[in-house]
């Protein structure tokens, strides 16, 4: 329709590729989330999921290619501006073992441009919904694995950004947890956050997600609702299609 602008989507990257000595992690990937997804980033390993969260986030300089979040550049050196819209709960846990729990959170909220009193409250919430009150003063290497993976989601969480990417959030984590995760993260998007998550529990990407797309060797092979999906390739399980997609 003329005049009318298409929304600005959460996520836009565009033929993004990276290379590692002689492997092509990202072979030319585009992917679009738009605004309020609820959007699952499914694929085996070494597909190259966490390459490409990285490279949004800009721990990872991708060799060519455009990345966008909410229409900012992002990926860069200096991309503060989308950095600041985006909450990244790493798969491999990266904690400062030197600071309490309670200040790694107050830190990160301060980094993030918060005020010291926003960021101070913020962190005692985030202790609360994350069940980690009674650890606020321990450090980061003093507590348990779950309990450490957590600490990454509300550190994610901590400067309410507007898109949360979660890589392989559930790893490690115990059932209870996994449980009140979801709820917490549902709850989120409901109030509008745009939620992007890898995970190789295909029955949660089948409960949460209302897009998937499935990503191999380096490319996006397949993307759509569920729905659409099981429609298309006459499937009753997302199993059954990650089997088919993915054909290992
Ligand atoms: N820093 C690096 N140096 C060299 N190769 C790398 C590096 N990071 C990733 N790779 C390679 O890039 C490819 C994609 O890896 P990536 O971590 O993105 O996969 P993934 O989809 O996240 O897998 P998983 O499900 O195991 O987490 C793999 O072949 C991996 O060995
Ligand atoms: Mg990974």
């Amino acid at each position: 329709m003329p005049g009318v602008t298409p929304p600005v989507p959460a996520l836009d990257c565009r033929d993004v590729r990276k290379r590692f000595g002689d492997v092509q992690a990202l072979d030319g990937l585009s992917l679009t989330v738009p605004e309020g997804a609820f959007f699952g980033l499914l694929g085996p390993n070494g597909a190259g999921k966490t390459t490409l969260i990285r490279s949004i986030v800009g721990l990872t300089h991708h060799d060519s290619g455009d990345v966008e979040v909410f229409g900012l550049p992002a990926g860069r050196t200096r991309a503060y501006a989308s950095r600041r819209l985006i909450g990244y709960a790493p798969q491999d846990v990266s904690l400062d073992r030197f600071v309490t729990v309670r200040r790694l959170l107050t830190l990160h909220g301060r980094y993030f441009g918060m005020t010291k009193h926003d960021a101070a409250d913020r962190a005692d919430e985030m202790l609360d919904v994350f069940d980690l009150t009674s650890k606020s003063r321990s450090l980061a290497n003093q507590l348990s694995g779950g309990m450490r993976r957590r600490l990454l989601l509300a550190r994610a969480l901590l400067h309410r950004p507007r898109l949360v990417i979660l890589d392989e959030p559930t790893a490690g984590v115990d059932i209870e947890l996994r449980t009140d995760l979801w709820e917490y993260i549902r709850r989120l998007h409901r109030d509008g956050t745009t939620i992007v998550l890898t995970t190789h529990y295909l029955e949660e990407a089948e409960e949460l997600c209302e897009r998937v797309a499935f990503i191999g060797a380096g490319r996006i092979t397949e993307d759509g609702t569920p729905d659409d999906l099981r429609a298309r390739y006459g499937a009753r399980r997302l199993e059954e299609i990650y089997r088919a997609v993915v054909g290992r």
